[in-house]
């Protein structure tokens, strides 16, 4: 199988750098046009900007495929608009989105600041909103549409000092698990990926972890790149999974529930006795959606 994305368009955001730029070439290299958006500010996005979209665009433009710069905020709904717009405008469609931009402001809850955790919710998750509200009816028109949203495994389990980030990723979960069933008749497919990549952002957390130096270098964002550019292709026929990739090896992250235990007249007691049945994961499955959890809760009542 050779994965084609000729005559494709994608926008990757935060496209500048890291994930996103490994993304935008990777796509770039299948053929697709890409709108490569990137505000280019520091890892905390509280200033400085530097041009680092227009350097990706060149590197794709070198490659033989066609690029252009955007750098607007997906924080900013008018913004995004304009995102969406530039792609139709220059290319007559949208066939790809991989929302991805993004930034950390660690704190612990009791130093988390209002303006840390709105800004880390606006960026990540509302951004998503923002960028796939906008591109959603080209989907429909062109019945396709292929999406990747970058999440994280603080999102899917923790990881200390990140209550606004691990918020704003698992939410992107449930964003996805919706868009999942509403892009189901317009063929349109939407992943979720947990990445693991030595980046600006993350070189600083992994320094001083088993591997050292040997490991950061395995974890290239480009060894990330290739499974996204999968998701992005006609070729995935699958929608609503947390693909996890990081120097290069790849897997399946679920959220996943277990066969339910029954308790006539229950009280607080009979609950503790059952508890280790009720908690136990023997035996469970992810399952596809609420609608079908009733079907399923239905019939099994009907036993
Ligand atoms: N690197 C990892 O191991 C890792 C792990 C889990 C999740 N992630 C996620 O992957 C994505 C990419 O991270 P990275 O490691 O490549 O970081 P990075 O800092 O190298 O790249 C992120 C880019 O996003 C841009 N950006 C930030 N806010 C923006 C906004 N509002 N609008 C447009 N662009 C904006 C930045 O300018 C930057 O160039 C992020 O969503 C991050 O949370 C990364």
């Amino acid at each position: 199988m050779v994965i084609s994305l000729t005559g494709q368009v994608a926008l990757v955001t935060g496209a500048g750098r890291g994930i996103g730029r490994a993304i935008a070439l990777d796509l770039a290299s299948r053929g697709a046009k890409v709108i490569v958006n990137d505000l280019g500010m520091d890892v905390s996005n509280k200033g400085g900007s530097e041009p680092v979209a227009d350097s990706v665009v060149a590197e794709i433009k070198a490659l033989g495929s066609d690029a252009a710069t955007n750098t607007g905020s997906v924080s900013d709904y008018e913004a995004a608009y304009q995102m969406v717009k530039q792609a139709m405008d220059l290319w007559g469609r949208l066939d790809i989105v991989c929302s991805n931009a993004g930034f950390l402001r660690d704190q612990a809850i009791h130093n988390m600041q209002p303006d840390d955790w709105q800004a880390i919710i606006d960026t990540h998750l509302t951004g998503a909103y923002n960028i796939l509200h906008h591109a959603w009816p080209m989907f429909r028109q062109q019945s396709y549409g292929r999406v990747v949203l970058t999440s994280s495994n603080s999102g899917f389990v923790g990881n200390f000092g990140q209550s606004n980030y691990g918020a704003a990723k698992a939410g992107l979960i449930g964003f996805m698990n919706v868009l999942k069933l509403e892009g189901q008749k317009y063929n349109v497919m939407v992943n979720c990926l947990g990445p693991g990549a030595a980046t600006r952002m993350t070189v600083p957390l992994m320094s001083g972890a088993p591997g050292g130096e040997e490991r950061l270098a395995k974890m290239s964002p480009e060894s990330v790149a290739p499974v996204v550019t999968y998701l992005c292709s006609p070729d995935c026929k699958d929608s609503g999974m947390i693909i996890e990739a990081s120097g290069g090896e790849f897997g399946r992250a679920a959220i996943v529930r277990n066969k339910r235990v029954a308790i006539d007249a229950p009280d607080a007691d009979k609950i503790a006795q059952q508890w280790a049945a009720i908690t136990s994961l023997e035996g469970a499955e992810p399952w596809w959606s609420v609608r079908q959890s009733w079907k399923d809760h239905l019939a099994e009542m009907a036993k």
